[in-house]
């Protein structure tokens, strides 16, 4: 039985073999346990000599049992380093991580800056009843940006209701649904996403980003507009920047302005950049979203978020920041 054991232990190949067997050879109907129960049969003397050779018989096989585990447990311990080794000197192939898009950003950093000053963001929809996007506005029926020449318009005006849907064509329209739902004082940034119809070059797109401000409060001067809009470039283009606004016309705003940044480091020299439009909130918009105009004031301003990303940048061409190449944030580095 022992020779058997011993025989039987050697040719289980690994630990899982050698537990099968197990019981064959030393539970409870193994040959060695069934001798012991039959000593109990055997004449007096020769009962003491038997005991010992079975268990003697039993020991050894159990020795035999315990040695061969242990050797398999450290062939199984050996596979499992060769098996499971990692060369650390391979060449990696990591996959890289995604890039979040330049333009978003620009945007939380805009939105970030302007949170710290006490303004709520605000989204509003892309789709708008020419209302909010022009009338509201003191944009009349007749202007031009609301021909198809400017405009996408995605339902004209039909019975039951007197305005027809357009892509707004700028985020002054959050404006509108900003002074409609809220009591002044509001301050309020509206970034997102507006449409016009431009064909596609260089510098434009008929998809680009704007956020807009806009605060109505108790005297509110063309100082606090002056003010911010310094703190926004500095933010946006470093410590340098100095801005100027040229006076320009907008009908939602009286007095209008263009504001221009001046980048003493630019790659083309020292230059005034346009960066977006501003002005005191137009009484007549006042009125339309039922504000006094003789109890509150506001400004208002719209800056391009993609034209921000291309200063900043030094991108020159906008169809790189739509075209979907992922080495394009890449190239731009992730300073955020
Ligand atoms: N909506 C204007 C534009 O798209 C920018 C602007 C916003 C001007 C607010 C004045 C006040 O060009």
């Amino acid at each position: 039985a022992v020779n058997a054991a011993d025989k039987a232990f050697t040719e289980a190949a690994d630990l899982d073999a050698l537990n099968q067997i197990k019981h064959q050879h030393l539970g409870d109907k193994a040959p060695v346990m069934l001798a012991r129960r039959e000593i109990g049969a055997l004449p007096p003397a020769a009962k003491s000599d038997a005991g010992k050779r079975v268990n003697a018989a039993r020991q050894a096989i159990n020795a035999a049992y315990q040695a061969r585990q242990e050797v398999l447990a450290v062939e199984a311990a050996e596979r499992v380093l060769r098996d499971e080794t990692v060369d650390v000197t391979l060449p990696a192939d990591r996959r890289r991580t995604g890039a979040r898009h330049p333009i978003n950003l620009m945007t939380d950093r805009i939105t970030d800056m302007f949170v710290a000053m006490g303004y709520q963001v605000a989204e509003g929809p892309e789709i708008e009843p020419e209302w909010f996007n022009f009338d509201a506005l003191n944009i009349g029926p007749n202007h031009p940006a609301r021909t198809m020449m400017d405009t996408f318009f995605v339902a004209a005006a039909q019975a039951g209701r007197d305005s027809g849907l357009v892509l707004r064509t700028h985020t002054s329209s959050v404006q509108i649904h900003s002074m409609l739902t809220q009591e002044p004082p509001i301050y309020t940034l509206a970034p997102g996403r507006v449409y016009r119809t431009d064909e596609v070059d260089a510098t434009h797109s008929p998809v680009f980003h704007q956020t807009e401000g806009l605060v109505v409060d108790k005297g509110i001067t063309m100082a606090h507009l002056k003010g911010t809009l310094e703190q926004f470039a500095r933010t946006m283009f470093g410590p340098d920047v100095k801005i100027r606004l040229r006076p320009s016309y907008f009908p939602f705003t009286e007095p209008s302005a263009e504001l221009d940044v001046w980048f003493a480091a630019h790659k083309d020299g020292p230059r005034w950049i346009e960066w977006g439009g501003c002005g005191m909130v137009n009484p007549r918009v006042l009125t339309a979203c039922g504000i006094d105009p003789h109890v509150y004031s506001g400004f208002a301003f719209g800056m391009g978020i993609d034209r921000a990303v291309m200063l900043r940048h030094d991108v020159t061409d906008m169809r790189d920041m739509f075209d979907g190449d992922v080495r394009f944030p890449l190239a731009l580095g992730t300073e955020e």
